[in-house]
């Protein structure tokens, strides 16, 4: 179903060159989309075009948090179906209280929240009107951990900033996909050297068993950019985590 409503249709992923923006790259292209990936390092793009080999995939290196790239991007962008952001810079900023370094928390802030924020202003007018923004927050939100405070009130506060975009940006749809714990890259500046053991706990916990993949949430991402009766939604894929 989500690949067929992706056919032809014109994508932009920020945060496509890793983890779930990758995977859902991956997917839509295999369905038939064109699709524009945007990062802020040049490497990783890199990386994802060798992956992904397909002549329907272009990069940008950009950052999102910066509001004239992003209106320049769009000053360059016609005729877009869907935009999406898997965007998330938390280095520094998974720690107690007392390490907490403020310039770490607001990358956290500006790259899920004001990133998001900027891409709504700036992509809403190049979208059609049948298509879609999809932002990513997450289950920290709901099941937060020690040394997560700043991650939990984003993942939060990007879900109520979406149920408002849904009503202004109408009849474009506004929706928040929510992860629970996924094996991507990201795990390094949560867990360290600890990623493995971390993960196989928590899937030992989880009602379905296993951690995610970036696959689980790529998918549900195509069905809210496809599912033309759903806005202003948060959608969680995680395999439980919030019955625990
Ligand atoms: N993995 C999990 O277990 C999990 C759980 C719950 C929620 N989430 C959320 O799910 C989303 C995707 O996570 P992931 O695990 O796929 O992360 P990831 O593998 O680290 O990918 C993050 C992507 O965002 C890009 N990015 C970061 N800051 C950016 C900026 N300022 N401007 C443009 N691009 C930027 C990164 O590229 P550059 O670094 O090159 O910019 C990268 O492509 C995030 O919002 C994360 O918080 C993840």
């Amino acid at each position: 179903m989500a690949s067929a409503d992706m056919t032809n249709s014109r994508i932009l992923i920020v945060g496509g060159s890793s983890g779930m923006g990758l995977a859902l790259a991956k997917q839509a292209i295999a369905a038939g989309a064109e699709v524009i990936i945007v990062g802020r390092n040049e490497d990783k793009l890199r990386h994802a075009r060798a992956e992904l080999q397909s002549s329907a995939l272009s990069t940008v290196a950009l950052d999102i948090t910066q509001e004239a790239q992003v209106a320049d991007l769009f000053g360059r962008i016609e005729g877009l179906d869907h935009i999406v952001s898997t965007a998330a810079d938390i280095e520094g900023a998974y720690e107690l209280l007392p390490s907490l370094d403020l310039k770490a928390a607001q990358r956290v802030v500006e790259s899920k929240f004001y990133g998001p924020l900027l891409l709504a202003k700036h992509g809403a007018p190049k979208l059609a009107s049948t298509g879609s923004i999809t932002f990513t927050s997450g289950i920290a939100a709901y099941r937060p951990s020690a040394r997560g405070s700043v991650v939990a009130a984003v993942n939060a506060a990007l879900e109520g900033l979406v149920r408002a975009l849904a009503v202004e940006l109408a009849p474009i749809r506004v929706n928040v996909v929510s992860p629970g714990w996924v094996d991507t890259p990201i795990w390094t500046f949560v867990a360290g050297d600890k990623k493995d053991e971390t993960l196989d706990a928590m899937a030992k916990r989880l009602p379905v068993g296993r951690i995610g993949q970036p696959e689980d949430i790529a998918k549900a991402i195509g069905y809210l950019m496809g599912n033309g009766f759903t806005t202003g939604t948060t959608l969680h894929v995680e395999g439980g985590h919030r019955l625990i």
